[in-house]
């Protein structure tokens, strides 16, 4: 049966460990998976930019042997030119998967339920799974461990913090998130995540205030005020957000050897200071190179199956 990843929650904590140990041999011998993916298609769904997603899905089905053709918003036009549901029964007689990037999260659950193929979330509004796996695995990477450490977000309650609050409760990470009044997280992933978290043994906590967050955390994660789709709303959100913004101040308050993580891209001088997102504190790049070494695992998980 196929297995799409729409949410973190699509993958157990056993799963997601096998990803990361899958994750740490690509990285350590990548010519081995030259062909891993050979003759497997991915098609890019997207109607939203994107530089990280994009370029590591592409480059990682090529360094995996297979083949990915790229669908921007002028192309497919989802939903106007054809149905979701006709893109997806198509594209399933023309590639083994799909990444699909979007506004409304149901769309790619409507796109998922009608594909015979893997359906992989890409970004939507809600969720963005991709993102908040790779992130994980950065601090597994960095820290050497993942239960008992803190991760603090520190910004908008956006898809990148709702999926961070799903793989943290799953991997028992504890998380602290900080956001003005109005702009937490998804309720609903918020009360499912706590759920999650208690049964792994992790704590979730909500702040209004980033130092109170901040106090003590191993990682300081942050996102830009206004994602895409929000662009008329920047200028408002950049007054309401200035509070949040992770500075030196801000660092101070975490612990000494504390990550900085981003998941770009970053507007430099709003969410994060150049001096933090340059500091040595930073793993950013390493953060981002990563989404591919992640994604590649996942393609393998998903398309691989040995027919
Ligand atoms: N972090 C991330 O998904 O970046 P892009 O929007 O550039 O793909
Ligand atoms: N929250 C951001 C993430 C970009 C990767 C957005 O949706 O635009």
């Amino acid at each position: 049966m196929k297995k799409d990843l729409i949410c973190v929650k699509d993958f157990s904590c056993g799963e997601i460990e096998e990803l990361f140990k899958l994750t740490d041999r690509l990285k350590k011998e990548k010519s081995k998976f030259n062909k891993r993916l050979y003759g497997k298609t991915l098609a890019l769904v997207f109607q939203k930019p994107s530089n990280r997603t994009r370029v590591s899905f592409e480059v990682g089905m090529f360094e995996l042997g297979g083949y990915s053709v790229y669908l921007g918003p002028g192309e497919i036009n989802l939903g106007v030119r054809e149905s979701i549901e006709d893109v997806s029964k198509t594209l399933s007689r023309y590639v083994d998967g799909i990444v699909l990037r979007t506004y409304e999260h149901k769309n790619i659950v409507r796109m998922a339920k009608s594909a015979d193929i893997s359906v992989i979330n890409g970004l939507s509004d809600l969720l963005h799974p991709c993102q908040a796996l790779a992130d994980v695995y950065t601090v597994r990477e960095k820290l050497r461990k993942l239960k008992g450490v803190t991760l603090c977000y520190v910004g908008d309650g956006n898809n990148v913090c709702n999926s961070l609050l799903f793989a943290c409760a799953i991997c028992g990470l504890n998380i602290n998130v900080a956001s003005p009044r109005g702009y937490a997280p998804n309720r609903q992933v918020f009360q499912e995540s706590l759920v999650i978290a208690s049964r792994n043994k992790a704590r979730i906590n909500l702040f209004n205030n980033p130092e109170d967050a901040a106090r003590g955390a191993d990682v300081l994660y942050t996102d830009v005020w206004a994602s895409m789709g929000q662009e008329k709303e920047a200028a408002l959100r950049r007054k309401i957000f200035r509070p949040y913004q992770i500075n030196n101040g801000l660092l101070k308050l975490a612990n000494k050897k504390a990550l900085v993580m981003h998941c770009l891209p970053a507007h430099r001088g709003d969410e994060i200071t150049d001096e933090v997102m340059d500091s040595k504190n930073s793993v950013i790049f390493d953060q981002a190179e990563n989404r591919m070494h992640v994604q590649k695992a996942i393609l393998i998980r998903l398309l691989g199956a040995k027919k």
